[in-house]
């Protein structure tokens, strides 16, 4: 398997055996990091991270997987470059591409990513954008599959806000690798039909499916994967709250979720949830519409059955991975 010189921008542009391929190398480099076998091959290089939306996750992964493999990094925030104000995407692209191997992005557009990638001659990695979150789609996989053993025929429950860049990601992910995605929310956050559709085609080819529905029951009967991320994405307007709860409401993940799940279910989240009120917005959501836990309870996050923790870890050892396959 050959990826150097190629950007990560979106799971379309890589094959299934190729995103098996990224999360296989990433088990191979945890292991190594876990046995504390030195694996900085890509001494002396550099690179560089754009980030124009916050981080916790994403940015530190890039940072240590960078520090691990040898690299050299400068991180970028919107108030302190001319990114956008003086300077536009494809002339920010040449002038990084000339002094660095390999640039992250996380933003708004999806075509500002693409851009990026399109000018700077160096591969250019996705971080997020409004879209998809291809780095999460791999630490998510390799997540699963440490816990129940195995990707293909894995039924996979999302629920919440299914037509933004997590929901997007993970359908058509499921869809590449075999997995029986449903997406289970109101139809008003359902993701967009092309991709819906593109989906379909890669889950008939990959054994897989994909299933749309508003029926929480019939969701999660069978589940092995019950997965929530926040119903407010960055980017968005604080006043999208009060639609979103009403609508989204009944798709909270809570404990009745599983009791027709199968036995070895696991909750997922990419983080970071809402799911007490130990945060400044958890607490303004509290104030203004009484709900004290979000997208998930409490309970939840913090049971047996919670592995987002690993998952959160595990975005370092894709990231690495996707560094080393795409430099070297
Ligand atoms: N999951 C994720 O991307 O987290 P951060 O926003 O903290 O990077
Ligand atoms: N949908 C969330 C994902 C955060 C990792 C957002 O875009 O804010």
């Amino acid at each position: 398997m050959n990826l150097k010189g190629r950007s990560f921008l979106k799971l379309m542009d890589y094959s299934p055996e190729e995103i098996l391929y990224l999360v296989d190398l990433a088990a191979d480099l945890k292991d190594k990091k876990k046995r504390g076998i030195a694996h900085d091959t890509l001494r002396g290089r550099n690179i560089v991270l754009i980030f124009e939306k916050t981080s916790t996750r994403t940015r530190c992964s890039f940072e240590t997987a960078a520090f691990d493999l040898g690299m050299n990094v400068t991180y970028l925030d919107p108030s302190c470059s001319q990114i956008g104000k003086k300077e536009s995407i494809a002339d920010t692209a040449r002038v990084l591409g000339r002094m660095y191997d390999g640039i992250e992005y996380r933003g708004y557009g999806q075509e500002i990513v693409e851009d990026l990638a399109r000018y700077a001659g160096v591969p250019v990695w996705n971080g997020l954008t409004n879209e998809f979150h291809p780095t999460q789609m791999l630490a998510d996989m390799l997540t699963l599959r440490e816990h129940l053993g195995e990707i293909r025929g894995i039924k996979f429950v999302y629920m919440g806000d299914a037509r933004y860049n997590m929901g997007n990601s993970l359908m058509i992910t499921c869809g590449k690798l075999g997995l029986d995605f449903v997406a289970c929310t109101d139809p008003a956050f359902f993701p967009d039909q092309k991709l819906v559709d593109y989906a379909k085609s890669e889950a008939a080819r990959s054994g897989g499916s994909i299933t749309l529905t508003s029926d929480v029951d019939a969701a999660c009967t069978g589940a092995d994967v019950i997965y929530t991320d926040v119903w407010v994405s960055m980017g968005e307007p604080e006043e999208a709250w009060a639609e979103r709860i009403s609508a989204l409401k009944p798709y909270q993940v809570r404990r009745e979720c599983f009791d027709k799940a199968n036995e070895r279910a696991i909750f997922m989240h990419c983080l970071p949830a809402f799911h007490d009120l130990n945060t400044t917005i958890g607490k303004q959501v509290y104030e203004k519409f009484g709900m004290s836990e979000i997208e998930v309870t409490d309970e939840v996050f913090e049971g047996p059955r919670s592995v987002v923790f690993d998952e959160a870890e595990n975005r370092m050892h894709t990231i690495k991975a996707v560094m080393k396959a795409t430099l070297e």
